[in-house]
């Protein structure tokens, strides 16, 4: 069931439910943070592996600095600016923290979301919410309160309809290993972590077959259709049983095709790209071309998602 009502929201939450929440970057399944039972049903719903741990959302820095051992202050420095934001740190937990939560590590992944009404619902709770991205292990990340419905819908109690997320793509994730490290490229781009914190980032960790977080699994965030990178359009001609991704000005006519911002422009790329790999795996065509964006600010992490839905 969609519904805009965070008061039935809230109730559904304290009963132990599961509710489709939306935030700025993308929909979260969220549950109780602190009732195993409804966190276990959170794995379930997505037949998520166990091993892959949940982020913690919180209603301020204040309730996150709660459940932290310690808080390194360049990590501090960032939450200060950045939340309520498309940012999540890894921090040493306390021990009231589920392991289940974490996956057994004894850092836990901490976010301040950026939706009015998911605010509004985490201030009305005595407790966070574990919330993973709202689709099924694998695919790709819901933008809307109707994705969450189409594909969860029968494992939740219901969706609380926030409208399309403002950001569109995962938050970024950052770590404190002797310094800066980023373990997941997202909403909040290396430079503004760079100019908030005066630090370079020490370390990008973002891919791997072997991940310490299975986001960075190489084929996560992926279409079921099949993805192919094209470096070079002119190489290319238009194929009506294939689809298209482009980005800025289009290199020819096509028959099935999305443009994830005419302007070039990649926050409103961001915004796009994951309801256009849904738009595109309804479309009967095989494959879908895309392309690279210039690798900068958000255009990065929107490079990272495409690479991955064609590994
Ligand atoms: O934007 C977002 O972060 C969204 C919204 C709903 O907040 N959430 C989200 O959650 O993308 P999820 O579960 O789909 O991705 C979280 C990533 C996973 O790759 C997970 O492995 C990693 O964070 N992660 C969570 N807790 C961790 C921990 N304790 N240590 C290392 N990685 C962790
Ligand atoms: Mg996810």
């Amino acid at each position: 069931m969609i519904s805009s009502s965070v008061e039935q929201a809230v109730s559904q939450l304290l009963q132990g439910k599961l509710v489709g929440i939306p935030t700025e970057t993308v929909y979260g399944l969220a549950a109780n943070a602190f009732d195993e039972l409804a966190v276990a049903s959170i794995f379930s719903a997505k037949n998520r592996p166990h091993f892959d741990p949940l982020i913690v959302h919180c209603s301020s820095l204040e309730e996150v600095a709660k459940c932290t051992t310690e808080f390194p202050a360049p990590l501090l420095k960032l939450a200060q600016q950045v939340w309520p934001g498309p940012l999540t740190l890894l921090l040493p937990k306390q021990p009231f923290i589920s392991d289940l939560v974490t996956a057994g590590s004894s850092l836990c992944a901490f976010r301040v979301p950026n939706h009015p009404l998911t605010l509004e619902v985490l201030k009305s709770l005595p407790f966070p919410l574990a919330a993973p991205s709202a689709n099924p292990f694998g695919y790709v990340s819901p933008t809307t309160a109707e994705h969450v419905e189409n594909q969860l819908g029968e494992a939740i109690s219901m969706v609380l309809d926030g409208g399309p997320c403002s950001v569109g793509l995962e938050s970024t994730i950052v770590g404190w290993d002797n310094g800066l490290v980023i373990y997941r490229l997202g909403g909040c781009t290396i430079e503004e972590i760079e100019e908030i914190t005066r630090e370079k980032i020490n370390r990008v960790q973002t891919s791997s077959s072997k991940p310490a977080a299975p986001g960075m699994l190489e084929s996560h965030y992926a279409p079921r259709k099949k993805v192919v990178l094209v470096n070079d359009w002119s190489q290319t001609h238009c194929d009506c049983n294939q689809g298209y991704l482009f980005f800025g000005d289009q290199p020819f006519e096509a028959y099935h095709f999305r443009n994830l911002s005419e302007a070039g422009n990649a926050t409103e790329a961001a915004a796009h790209l994951f309801k256009f790999f849904r738009e595109l795996d309804e479309l009967p065509i095989e494959t879908i071309y895309t392309q690279l964006l210039p690798d900068a600010g958000l255009g990065r992490a929107i490079n990272d998602r495409l690479k991955r839905a064609s590994a």
